[in-house]
């Protein structure tokens, strides 16, 4: 059983970042919905009690008809859980912190050229999907994944995502998604990043 998790600040907190409208919907229901679907899927199966993160790392092993749910809407319900985990309100957020900073530094060159560069996925993820800073072989990578995919898959560790799917923007940004990726910059939690990074 997986749980819908509380958000740790209130749907307007991210304003005008992230509109209060947009963040009750796409918690209380786009996220409510996976993790409902999510559950469904696996009860009475031998996947029940095993925790999704395992599921989506080894998502491979998973045989027949079973994985498709498991890979979209445990995907929906664990990379949406991760998402809110990186947001915080901008009186909170800032730069990165000092291990992450310094990985971005050397994989990227500087702060100001990973931001043009996760902003660059971002913009150009085609259709519904992810853009995500990971750790991979050689240090930070920036990766997309299409539909509720997650690099964990592939065997690759996630620190930070932005959420590329319609739902997460279009009710104040229009088509503008260049305008929410910028907007995305004020309202990172760095702290948790960190945390991820270091995990
Ligand atoms: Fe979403």
């Amino acid at each position: 059983m997986y749980e819908l998790p509380e958000l740790d600040f209130d749907y307007d907190a991210l304003e005008p970042h992230m509109d209060e409208e947009t963040l009750k919907i796409h918690h209380g229901k786009h996220h409510a919905a996976y993790v409902k679907k999510f559950n469904d899927s696996v009860e009475g199966t031998e996947y029940e009690k095993v925790e999704l993160r395992d599921l989506i790392v080894d998502l491979d092993k998973i045989k027949g008809d079973i994985q498709t749910p498991i890979r979209n809407a445990g995907g929906g319900a664990y990379n949406h859980s991760f998402f809110w985990e990186i947001l915080t309100p901008e009186k909170d957020s800032g730069e990165p912190l000092e291990n992450t900073a310094k990985a971005i530094n050397e994989s990227f060159g500087s702060y100001d050229e990973f931001k043009k560069q996760f902003s660059e996925a971002a913009l150009t993820v085609f259709g519904s999907g992810w853009a995500w800073l990971v750790v991979g072989e050689k240090g930070l990578e920036i990766v997309k994944t299409p539909n509720q995919d997650n690099p964990m898959s592939v065997g690759l560790k996630p620190i930070l995502v932005i959420d590329i799917w319609e739902h997460a923007y279009y009710l104040k940004y229009r088509n503008l998604r260049p305008d929410y990726i910028e907007a995305f910059f004020n309202i990172i939690n760095w702290k948790a990043v960190e945390k991820k990074f270091l995990e």
